[in-house]
């Protein structure tokens, strides 16, 4: 394996040489297939992990000291167990080190360590980098210190991280994904319960295809962030008459049309009609798949997109410019944009004779009117968080 051979070679040169065995861990990237914004309300969702992801070469010390360094950043960071606080300077290395406070504030004692980061996710792409750096730190931390979490335990520990220490207030979808995703399938989770099964990926002649947009990112988190606070103002609202009903993501389509007119404020009701809608559609797109439907699971990925569109409003000009221009491909049964939306990805599955054209087409109307140019990834789903060499 050439890439970690070269890695192994650029931690020695970072933080020299040692006899001490050094130990190598991967944690993917994550592309949701459908269920957008959902996941904070309890709802459903059906990510899938992805092959491309964030490796982390390990070193344990002795001295409660931790020294930071990634092949993509300039800064490395370091400090010991006793200076863990947010640092606007840190940049990337606040994601490692909140999962490291999150240790702490379990009452776990580390004993510090070296660690090299690598990664092949695009970055702000909308594919999780940050969840697999999350992932990737926890599972290594754990692995090497034989600290009594399971996997699923430490999705929510790194959840914890991004919430408290980075002050996103994302759902567990991103780290449960990177955590428990498996090679050819998709993952149905609940995200109240956290129960959850793979749901198998058969396309046949069909791919999935990322495109990025590649627009800069702006507001991504402040309008994340408010749009949650708009679902969980209509959820207080609407489960008032819905007494036996605990969380939005619990609000059937048939409860949803008996109180709906209860909810008047216009921004509201729309929020909550596509959480009520998109739900729905994850267990339609989980049978469709499972009964190897795929061309329902391709026109339930368009009523996602344009749900978020026109209800959830997180799209803008450039994913609805992705996805009027793969509805127009011949061979693209369905397209939608994924993640937290206003920039990053759309998830598209196209037939594999018609990939090519796709790229084309979608390259070309996608410059006319934004004049930027899209990127492709091939969608492959890969095993979740693991190590790959050591001990
Ligand atoms: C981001 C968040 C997730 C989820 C999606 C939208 O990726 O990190 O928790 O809310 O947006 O579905």
């Amino acid at each position: 394996m050439p890439r970690l051979s070269a890695l192994r070679q650029r931690f020695e040169q970072i933080f020299n040489e040692t006899d001490e065995a050094l130990r190598v861990f991967f944690a993917p990237g994550r592309v949701n297939l459908i269920g957008e914004h959902t996941d904070f309300t309890g709802g459903y969702v059906l990510p899938a992990a992805l092959t491309y992801g964030t490796w982390a070469v390990v070193r344990r010390r002795k001295d409660r000291k931790f020294r930071l360094a990634s092949t993509s950043f300039d800064e490395r960071v370091e400090f010991d167990a006793t200076g863990l606080d947010y640092r606007g300077e840190d940049g990337w290395a606040n994601y490692p080190k909140g999962v490291i406070r999150e240790f702490d504030q379990l009452g776990i004692r580390l004993s510090g360590c070296d660690m090299l980061f690598d990664g092949n996710i695009p970055k702000a792409a909308g594919l999780s980098s940050s969840a697999s750096l999350e992932m990737v730190t926890a599972f290594a931390l754990q692995q090497l210190e034989n600290i009594d979490q399971s996997l699923l335990e430490l999705t929510q520990l790194a959840q914890r991280a991004e919430n408290q220490f980075v002050g996103v207030n994302c759902g567990i979808m991103d780290q449960f994904a990177s955590g428990m995703g498996k090679a050819g399938h998709a993952l149905l989770l609940k995200c109240d319960s956290l129960i959850y099964r793979h749901v198998p990926l058969s396309f046949g002649d069909y791919q999935l295809v990322l495109t990025n947009s590649n627009k800069q990112r702006s507001l991504t988190e402040s309008k994340y962030n408010q749009r949650r606070q708009e679902c969980e103002a209509g959820a207080i609202a609407l489960l008032k008459y819905l007494p036996y009903v605990s969380c939005l993501g619990d609000v059937t389509l048939e409860q949803w049309k008996t109180v709906h007119k209860k909810i008047r404020t216009p921004e509201i009701h729309k929020r909550l009609d596509h959480v009520v809608h998109e739900n729905a559609r994850v267990l339609t797109s989980t049978l469709a798949l499972e009964a190897g439907d795929i061309k329902t699971f391709g026109q339930t990925m368009i009523k996602s997109h344009e749900s978020l569109r026109d209800l959830y409003e997180v799209t803008g000009l450039e994913l609805d410019t992705l996805f009027d221009q793969a509805r127009q491909v011949v061979g693209c049964l369905g397209t939608r944009m994924t993640g937290a939306g206003f920039g990053g990805c759309t998830v598209s599955l196209v037939h594999e004779k018609a990939v090519g054209d796709f790229k084309a087409q979608v390259t070309q109307g996608y410059q006319a009117k934004t004049g930027l140019t899209p990127t492709f990834y091939k969608g492959e789903s890969g095993d979740g968080t693991r190590e790959i060499l050591g001990r």
